[in-house]
């Protein structure tokens, strides 16, 4: 059966309990700019829950009808000092300003033309306070994954919503020409469902050509959230900007 796992939270949450490395850094980039604080692509809020426990007042744009559902119900466990919006990113228009933006996880890459990465810069660029932060947390794209032979790759196992271990399996297929990386998760417990997505290989001599013409400075590009110095060798790219 073919599934949407950004249609079902309870499967999201339960295939990422083990994201959890970038939550200390986030918060202390929080803690350092202050807020209000806009989070793009808030998913299930993941992030937002460290946030909102810390007291900051707190927005998340995400696209997803039932994962803004879920999101609300749960973070009013916690508190109501924050604001879940149902929209899209590129064009979504708040009417507020924030000290603090940022997008995490990789959900840049769900943004896939450099036309949609432009207009996700300029929204962004008009929702920042002057001296604001604006931060990016991406992987860097690897030549390993996106060329490696076309048989199932073990990607990760966690206990299903209704407690059956499930593995996940993936094959992709990536396209240079379009920089998109097709690809299939077969999450395979008592039955095999497949879950199909694209990600736009974002290099990073593009985001860095990309955050200049939409205005930003880049002050910082880390390769780690230990926020070590981005090198050849760095899996992510971490890019802290401002106007
Ligand atoms: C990898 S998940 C990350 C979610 C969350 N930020 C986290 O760290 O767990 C990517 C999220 O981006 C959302 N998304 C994709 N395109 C979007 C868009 N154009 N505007 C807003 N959200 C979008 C998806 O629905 C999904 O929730």
């Amino acid at each position: 059966m073919q599934i949407d796992i950004y249609s079902d939270p309870h499967l999201y949450d339960a295939a990422h309990v083990w994201k959890t490395n970038d939550i200390e850094f986030i918060t202390n980039c929080a803690l350092e700019h202050g807020d209000p604080i806009l989070e793009m692509a808030s998913g299930t809020g993941r992030l937002a829950v460290p946030l909102i426990k810390k007291g900051f007042n707190y927005t998340g744009v995400e696209i997803s009808e039932p994962f803004v559902e879920f999101t609300k119900k749960k973070l009013t466990s916690i508190n109501t000092n924050y604001n879940i919006v149902q929209g899209d990113m590129k064009s979504i228009d708040l009417k507020q300003k924030y000290k603090f933006i940022f997008i995490g996880f990789n959900s840049i890459c769900h943004l896939l033309t450099n036309q949609e990465l432009s207009a996700f810069f300029n929204c962004v660029y008009a929702h920042l306070m002057d001296g604001g932060l604006f931060l990016i947390d991406t992987f860097v794209p690897n030549p390993i994954f996106l060329y490696r032979p076309k048989h199932k790759t073990y990607v990760m196992e966690f206990d299903l919503p209704n407690g059956e271990r499930c593995i996940v399996n993936e094959i992709n297929q990536y396209d240079p020409d379009t920089q998109i990386n097709k690809i299939k998760w077969f999450f395979e417990s008592s039955r095999v469902d497949q879950f199909i997505f694209d990600m736009h290989m974002i290099y990073p001599d593009t985001m860095d050509r990309l955050l200049n013409e939409s205005g930003f400075v880049i002050n910082d590009k880390f390769g780690d959230y230990d926020m070590s110095p981005f090198s050849s060798e760095s899996h992510l790219q971490i890019y802290s900007c401002t106007k």
